[in-house]
């Protein structure tokens, strides 16, 4: 299994360009099973749960390539317990499955390292719009004879439920409506590649998003293209790793707009930061403040860059508090990072971060993605060799993650055990 090694502490220089987004492509491919035709990628990220979600893609009869899907001759409405267990998202082929072809039975997706995350807010919008569900030897069974637009008040502004409910929505006759929809820029992508494909989805970005259904002999067969939106969770992490190692970089690819929290945060914290549109520029900051932090669903502050902002603050003068507000069991960093010298308390939802650590390589194991990210920017600042294990982790989520670092000037190198 790989590792990375990682001698440290690292001064970075220079410039990265992150990668197109993980959490806006795995909705859009599973978009590609509403269209009978060709759907062209200009920039899939080269990451294992791409690849991942194309085998289900295969699995259901999709024609892939690295650059393209055609879902015209989709003969299997099911996706198994095999692959369905490795990556959550793989849920999100329900809701266009039973849109385009009115069934579709799809693995429970059980737990995850990260809490319980269970899909009840997926199912009910779906019955709402006249699905039949049954849950079935782990399997969930949808079918209709014709889904039907309705109003849909979501309790809580679940990302996944919204995209699935918009995939659901696309061929149901009439208008519906998602109430407390989630607003991430992930699916103002999803809304603008579903408005190519031919379908009519308004107010994607706002809590209110409108879908009005598509007969299916209305939507053409041409081949679309798309391009997928920079990865703002990826740029988060390279402009923190550049705030750990006090160094200046920039980082590109990216709507700055997209992180506007984030950035604030750490201005507040004391970052000097240059924003400009399309990119970051990290000046050297020197040691940052600590501060008090809580996650919440877009525009506040992500969940997935709160492991990333925690190895910052124990270097940060001062102590620092996050409160996770998304996930029940997102601290799984907490004691790998205690292995490197971090000091962090851990009660519920909170993270009580002691500042100013000083930090010594050490071998330490990933747990979750953004866990893992964390875990390499302590390494790039702790003084000597830490060794991350388990960075099938990393490879999810993060393309050449090495290399890139490399290419910054960082002491890295992946390794065969
Ligand atoms: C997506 C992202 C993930 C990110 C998360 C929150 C993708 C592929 N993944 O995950 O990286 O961390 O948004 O920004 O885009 N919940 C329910 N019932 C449901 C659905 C969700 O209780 O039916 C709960 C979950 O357990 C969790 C919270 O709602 O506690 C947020 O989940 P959700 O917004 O759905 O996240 P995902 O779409 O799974």
């Amino acid at each position: 299994m790989d590792f990375l090694k990682i001698n440290g502490p690292s001064s970075l220089e220079g410039s990265v360009k992150v990668s197109s987004s993980k959490n806006a492509s795995l909705p859009i491919l599973a978009a590609t099973l509403l269209y009978p035709g060709k759907c062209k990628f200009t920039n899939l990220p080269e990451l294992s749960d791409i690849n991942f979600f194309i085998q289900i893609l295969e699995s259901l009869g999709a024609k892939c390539t690295k650059e393209e899907v055609d879902a015209a001759s989709i003969d299997c409405f099911q996706a198994d317990y095999d692959l369905v267990r490795k990556m959550r998202a793989s849920v999100l082929v329900l809701g266009p499955l039973l849109s385009r072809f009115k069934q579709a039975r799809v693995s429970l997706p059980g737990g995850c390292a990260i809490g319980s995350r269970p899909v009840d807010i997926h199912l009910s919008g779906m019955e709402k719009l006249g699905a039949k569900i049954k849950i079935e030897s782990g399997y969930i069974e949808a079918s209709c004879d014709q889904l039907v637009g309705n109003k849909i008040v979501l309790p809580f502004p679940s990302v996944g439920a919204t995209e699935n409910l918009m995939m659901a929505a696309a061929y149901a006759v009439g208008e519906t409506i998602i109430d407390n929809a989630a607003r991430e820029p992930e699916i103002e992508d999803l809304a603008n590649f579903m408005n190519k494909m031919g379908f009519n989805v308004e107010g994607a970005g706002s809590s209110t998003i409108k879908i009005t259904g598509k007969v299916l002999g209305e939507i053409k067969n041409e081949p679309i293209t798309h391009e997928i939106i920079g990865d703002r969770i990826e740029a988060a992490t390279y402009i923190i790793a550049a705030l750990v190692t006090e160094s200046e970089v920039r980082v590109e690819g990216f709507k700055s707009a997209h992180l506007d929290i984030v950035l604030d945060t750490l201005i507040g914290m004391g970052a000097k930061l240059e924003i400009e549109e399309n990119s970051v520029v990290v000046h050297p900051s020197g040691r940052l403040k600590g501060a008090r932090v809580e996650t919440a669903p877009y525009p506040g502050f992500p969940t997935d860059a709160q492991a990333q902002l925690m190895a910052l603050m124990g270097i940060c003068d001062g102590d620092s508090q996050i409160c996770e507000h998304i996930f029940e069991n997102r601290f799984m960093h907490v004691p790998e990072l205690a292995r490197m010298g971090y000091d962090i308390k851990v009660d519920g939802r909170n993270a009580y971060i002691k500042g100013q650590s000083k930090l010594k390589g050490a071998p330490v194991m990933c747990t979750d993605l953004r866990a893992s990210a964390a875990l390499v920017l302590a390494a790039l600042k702790a003084e000597g060799e830490s060794q991350i294990n388990r960075i099938y982790h990393l490879d999810r989520g993060y393309a050449n993650l090495a290399d890139k670092l490399k290419r910054l000037n960082a002491n890295i190198d992946r390794m065969k055990s």
